[in-house]
């Protein structure tokens, strides 16, 4: 029997292989949880590019680590429906995960991401993902930013995500998070930290421990918070922003100091009383809204307050002066 035409297409064949493992960078192992991954979400037409057949590191969405060849950021905008598949937690070298604008994603987050031990940034947004903000997540030491804004994700916001020590950027807004903020929440240990809570429906008082934290921002607006805030601002901080809109937030806001970084200030829709102090006139505020509050006495003249127009000041029980009409 002539084994010729085997033997050459064995050679043929093993020759491919070569080929194919020196041309193909992308790590065997990632590649097929990646497959797996597209098969979980049933092979939709947004990852089309997601060939078997082709390097992994040149499919889209993702980023290969430039020695590793390991799968480092996995960033997918739309097009995604079904469930966060558990997979996702089999790429171990993933730094960024970034899941956005899918309105048919569904589910809770799964507990395999705890799994992603160098993971930095998480972003899971725009999407109809529900259940509770996992406790769990207070496992991925190494993350920097965490968002879960604009989702269905209902129940406490978990208070032992203070213990994540790098997080400078938390968003849950938007969700229908209830119960209150937790006191941990003034423990955090990153630096110019960003704390976005508004759209929910947190209740009770916001614990004063945040008093003890120089956030970068806050934003709690539309909630239903309820006694003391003035424990937020303090000249000692370098807060620039601070929303605390449409709450039922009860303090004096004659008594206030406020940083000198503070460049917004949004408090409309609460119960906030006493007068607009003159310390207020010193700040380069982009923006100030105070409407909708209890506020009396006269609207002190200089700095940027009287660029805000009206509506800044109006639906108060008895604040006059420029830029309202009634004089005092
Ligand atoms: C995590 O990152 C460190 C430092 O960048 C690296 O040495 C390590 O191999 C990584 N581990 C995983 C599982 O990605
Ligand atoms: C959630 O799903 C509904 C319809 O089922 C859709 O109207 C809504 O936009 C989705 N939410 C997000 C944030 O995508
Ligand atoms: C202040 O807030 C009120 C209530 O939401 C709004 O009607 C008004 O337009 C706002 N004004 C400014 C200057 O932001």
């Amino acid at each position: 029997m002539d084994t010729r035409p085997f033997l050459i297409f064995t050679l043929l064949f093993s020759t491919i292989n070569i080929h194919s493992s020196h041309s193909e960078l992308c790590h065997p192992q990632d590649k097929k949880v990646l497959l797996q991954i597209k098969q979980a979400f049933n092979n939709p037409y947004v990852l089309t590019s997601w060939d078997p057949q082709s390097d992994c590191c040149k499919w889209y969405f993702l980023k290969c680590d430039g020695t590793t060849h390991r799968i480092n950021s996995l960033t997918i905008s739309g097009g995604l429906s079904g469930e966060i598949p558990p997979q996702i937690g089999d790429l171990p070298y993933l730094q960024t995960l970034v899941l956005i604008k899918h309105e048919n994603l569904r589910g809770p987050i799964p507990p395999t991401l705890t799994k992603l031990k160098n993971l930095t940034y998480l972003t899971i947004s725009w999407t109809n993902v529900s259940g509770p903000v996992p406790q769990f997540l207070s496992q991925l030491k190494t993350l920097l930013s965490l968002d879960l804004s604009f989702n269905s994700l209902a129940g406490p916001v978990p208070h032992s995500l203070s213990q994540l020590p790098n997080l400078n950027s938390l968003h849950l807004e938007r969700n229908k998070l209830t119960g209150p903020i937790p006191d941990s929440f003034g423990e955090f240990r990153g630096d110019d930290f960003y704390l976005y809570l508004s759209h929910n429906q947190l209740s009770g008082k916001i614990p004063a421990s945040l008093g003890k934290k120089d956030f970068a921002a806050v934003d709690l607006s539309r909630n239903e918070l309820e006694g003391d805030a003035s424990f937020l601002f303090g000249t000692r901080k370098t807060t620039r922003g601070v929303d605390l809109s449409r709450n039922y937030l009860e303090f004096d806001l004659w008594k206030v100091e406020f940083p000198r970084s503070l460049r917004w200030l949004d408090l409309n829709h609460n119960k906030i009383t006493g007068s607009i102090p003159v310390g207020l006139t010193e700040l380069k505020l982009q923006k100030l809204n105070v409407s909708y509050n209890r506020l009396c006495g006269k609207i002190p003249v200089g700095g940027e307050l009287q660029r805000f127009g009206y509506s800044a000041y109006f639906e108060n029980w008895c604040l006059c002066g420029a830029p309202l009409v009634k004089s005092c």
